[in-house]
């Protein structure tokens, strides 16, 4: 949400001045946060909720600080008929995000997979089609509206060869269909960020190039659009290598854009794995955590499920899997153990880590892209915030945030409780 984004810039200035110890839990959020970025999460969904095995992982926020819902916010799932709206399983994981202090990101709009039958099927004029895309975005994300950190409101509108995927979408549309999508999300939702997500964008030269235009699409447009999520479905041994995972972020974050990877697993060639494939499976994971360290853009990383017990692999793809960091039995697999490893030597050896939590701020120079924001805010005053928030905060700010008439958004920060900055932002914070 757009609070996040924002007092992150806050307190990277505020704190500079007397970073506090670094954080001792050791789970991947704690430490991929005291590393300097936003979080680490999985994706999950309502019928992993009676698996308390599984629970008792993803329950813990020292390990994901985020949860995005696997299906349940899919056109088919959340809008299975014209007038049905179905929101029970997507907000039951909200519900436990939010009764765990994590974030929460939104999967997906407008998408030409997992749709239902009276859009895939639909005889569809321009007209007709645009309102039913608007209408799906505005209901849903109205329903969400500043609750979701981002929202991948496009998503695999491109074929590997960067040309246009034929969806219904595209035929109907044309390449309409993307700043359409966007600037009817960006109404619905102005505190959300809006991505882009696809796959094979670090793969193919053509497909990375067809993206970069949808974004200058969108751009040119003026309609917001503020984040590329990279899907990040690998194979062990062709994870693209951390040079190219680089380039392939830098190719969005100059064009004003914050990246993530979205989506992430990788997945052995065949099972049961080798000792050579298990090593290299923890290398390439290694590998993508980081090329997002890397990029200061880069905000964070979600798995796609963290259990090969729920991973979507086998069934999708027969003969891989085992592309989870935790095994069907949930151990700790060698990769998860890299993975932890090379974040303990990042934090051990980076600036000391300033604090807990989401606003942890690795180097205390994050810069945060401004949000846009549609209308100023209406209430002014001291602002009372979620207490999980305000609790992250206290440590850094000697007041709760203030908010002015003229919408800007004043916060205080400390250093030992010597004042060291007055942060002032412009735009609307709205809770
Ligand atoms: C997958 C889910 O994991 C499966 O359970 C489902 O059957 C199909 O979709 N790209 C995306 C994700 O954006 O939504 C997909 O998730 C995986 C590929």
């Amino acid at each position: 949400m757009i609070l996040s984004g924002l007092l992150v810039s806050a307190v990277g200035v505020a704190a500079q001045a007397t970073p506090p110890s670094p954080p001792t839990a050791q789970g991947l959020h704690s430490l991929f946060v005291a590393a300097g970025k936003l979080y680490w999460g999985t994706a999950i969904e309502t019928n992993n909720f009676n698996d308390s095995a599984y629970l008792a992982i993803a329950n813990n926020r020292n390990e994901f600080g985020m949860y995005v819902p696997e299906n349940s916010q899919k056109w088919e799932e959340i809008q299975p008929a014209l007038t049905d709206f179905e929101f029970t399983n997507p907000d039951a994981v909200l519900a436990r995000a939010r009764a765990n202090g994590q974030m929460f990101r939104c999967h997906t709009l407008t998408w030409h997979s997992q749709l239902p039958a009276f859009v895939a099927n639909g005889t569809w004029t321009r007209d007709t089609l645009a309102a039913v895309i608007v209408a799906h975005i505005t209901n849903v994300m109205t329903h969400y509206r500043g609750l979701c950190y981002a929202w991948d409101v496009v998503n695999e509108a491109l074929n590997d060869n960067g040309t246009f995927r034929n969806s219904v979408f595209f035929r109907t549309l044309g390449t309409d269909f993307i700043p359409l999508s966007f600037a009817a999300a960006s109404r619905a939702d102005p505190s959300a960020r809006l991505y882009y997500n696809d796959f094979n964008l670090e793969t193919s030269p053509r497909k990375a190039a067809a993206a970069v235009r949808i974004v200058q699409l969108v751009q040119a447009a003026n309609i917001p659009i503020h984040g590329l999520g990279f899907q990040a479905h690998f194979r062990v041994g062709q994870t693209p290598n951390r040079t190219s995972l680089i380039a392939t972020q830098n190719l969005f974050t100059t064009l004003g854009l914050e990246v993530a990877f979205s989506e992430l697993d990788i997945a052995h060639l065949s099972l049961p794995p080798n000792s050579t494939s298990i090593q290299r499976q923890s290398d390439d994971y290694v590998t993508v955590v980081s090329a997002c360290l890397a990029v200061p853009k880069c905000v964070g990383i979600t798995l796609w499920q963290f259990t090969d017990k729920y991973s979507w692999i086998p069934s999708t793809f027969p003969g891989l899997g085992d592309a989870c960091l935790y095994t069907s039995n949930f151990t700790k697999k060698p990769a998860y153990s890299a993975v932890s490893s090379f974040l303990q030597s990042v934090v051990a050896t980076a600036a000391p880590a300033q604090g807990t939590g989401r606003f942890a701020n690795g180097t205390g120079s994050k810069t945060v892209t401004p949000m846009v924001v549609a209308a100023p805010a209406t209430a002014t005053g001291v602002m009372t915030l979620p207490a999980d928030i305000a609790g992250e905060l206290a440590p850094f700010v000697t007041s709760p945030p203030v908010r002015t008439s003229a919408g800007a958004v004043v916060i205080v920060g400390k250093g030992k409780g010597v004042l060291v900055g007055v942060v002032v932002m412009v735009g609307a914070l709205l809770l």
